[in-house]
């Protein structure tokens, strides 16, 4: 096949929805235009990516980039640029800044506020509050908003759902997947005398216990059946959930996080203090290794990092003043090609989980795969490059990783969105030119 193309990747082992074939890949116009040999073709750009795969771009669909209001720990131009340099495309971000993204003037603000300045695409969420319950299913159809998103647990901020008649009421407003954290609010409050006044940081996971999780979830089920309204249960962290959600696969999807699936309590306490705090807690290896069985038998669907940066200033208060939360947008490719390669699980699956996953779970257009007309998104690794991950590589405002130190062998040399690359061999390219992730249930 001949023809002229605004760029070509040449040669990668392409991770293709039939597949893993060496191949090229020809963009024109942002999207995939042609997959096969393409000997003949010329092309504005070029990729050598012998001896490189090249995985269709990976989605992180759980990110707090903290603008507007807490930009001393992120902004839409630090956040990204981690991102890119971490091999993600695309980002979906939480609404806990100030204000919360709770109207359609703040959903819209944050949007204005990407344009230009975003390296990777964006999309928002709109957080479910007391105040905006009848409006969820008008705000949740807006441009460049990708969904609803409830904390049933009191976290970093303050929104809140905390009773089952208001979160029934949230799941009755609107139809799009709901994403929820799942922590019981009741059980955090009655048990806050644990920490409260001082405590070892390890004490996070006796306070946030996985009772405390395990209730959040099985309530939050309960109530979605009741109303018929689809849910993503975010960084699922207990045995216990991963026993009660196969009973809810028509409407439950499932996430877990790269740091569940890689610390453990109590180590991770005792060699990272507060920077291993975060909400739902690290815990011990019963539950790592019960997340791990649930990636193995297909129960999770997505991968997304949390990716929750605070400054080392902040992580520095004695607990439990010090705020719950870790970076791990540019971590989240690199540590999970570590276990890859560890044998841990398969490059297929892993695809499955940062591109499918969260392309089928929010049912993002055009995203996701390699496939002829999605859009030429892609993340390409070098399988067999080793380096150690550490606070100063982190391009995240906060400047830290709790990976720091860790050797590494799986590693993103390039980042290309919508056939621009924006990431080569540790440099970012280009001006920031994200745009609005598209969802197909609010194509117009
Ligand atoms: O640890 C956390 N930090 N969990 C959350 O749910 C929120 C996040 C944050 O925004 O800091």
């Amino acid at each position: 096949m001949s023809g002229r193309f605004d760029l070509l990747v040449r040669g990668g082992a392409c991770v293709l929805p039939s597949g893993t074939a060496v191949t090229d890949v020809g963009v024109r116009d942002g999207r995939v235009a042609a997959i096969g040999r393409l000997d003949g073709a010329t092309a504005d750009a070029d990729i050598d990516a012998a001896g490189l795969h090249v995985l269709p771009g990976v989605i992180d669909s759980q990110v707090h980039m903290r603008e507007p209001g807490l930009e001393h720990k992120e902004d839409f131009a630090t956040g990204t640029t981690a991102a890119v340099l971490g091999g993600v495309t695309a980002v979906m971000e939480m609404p806990n800044t100030r204000p919360n993204t709770t109207t359609a003037a703040a959903l819209a603000d944050k949007a204005r506020r990407a344009k230009g300045r975003a390296r990777c695409d964006m999309a928002f969420f709109v957080g479910a509050s007391g105040d905006n319950l009848e409006q969820l299913g008008d705000l949740e159809r807006l441009p460049s908003c990708a969904g609803v998103k409830v904390f049933m647990g009191s976290s970093t901020g303050n929104l809140l759902v905390e009773d089952d008649v208001t979160l029934a009421q949230v799941l009755a407003n609107g139809n799009r997947r709901v994403a929820v954290h799942c922590e019981d609010e009741p059980r955090l409050r009655a048990r806050f005398a644990l920490v409260e006044g001082g405590a070892p940081v390890a004490m996070h996971a006796e306070w946030r216990d996985a009772e405390t999780a395990r209730l959040a979830t099985e309530r939050l089920l309960r109530l979605a059946r009741g109303v018929g309204r689809r849910v993503h249960v975010l960084h699922v962290t207990t045995a216990e959930e991963m026993g009660l959600l196969p009973e809810f696969r028509d409407l439950a999807t499932v996430e877990v996080t790269p740091q569940h699936l890689t610390l453990a309590a109590p180590e991770a306490y005792e060699t990272l203090g507060t920077r291993a705090q975060m909400n739902p807690p690290i815990r011990d290896a019963r539950h790592r290794d019960a997340l791990w069985r649930a990636v193995d038998e297909g129960l999770v669907d997505v991968i997304g990092s949390d990716h929750a940066p605070h400054t080392l200033a902040e992580k520095a208060e004695s607990y439990p003043n010090s705020p719950s939360g870790m970076p791990g947008v540019q971590t989240l490719l690199p540590v999970m090609l570590n276990h890859v390669n560890a044998g841990r699980l398969s490059l297929r699956r892993l695809v499955d989980l940062t591109s499918a996953g969260p392309a089928r779970v929010y049912g993002v257009a055009g995203k996701g795969r390699i496939a002829r007309g999605y859009d030429a998104d892609f993340s390409l690794v070098d399988l067999k490059a080793e380096r150690t991950l550490s606070d100063r590589w982190s391009a995240s405002r906060c400047g830290w990783t709790p990976f720091d130190g860790m050797r590494i062998t799986g590693w993103p040399v390039a980042t290309v969105v919508r056939g621009r690359v924006v990431m080569r061999d540790g440099e970012v390219l280009g001006d920031p030119a994200g745009a609005a992730i598209r969802f197909q249930d609010t194509l117009r």
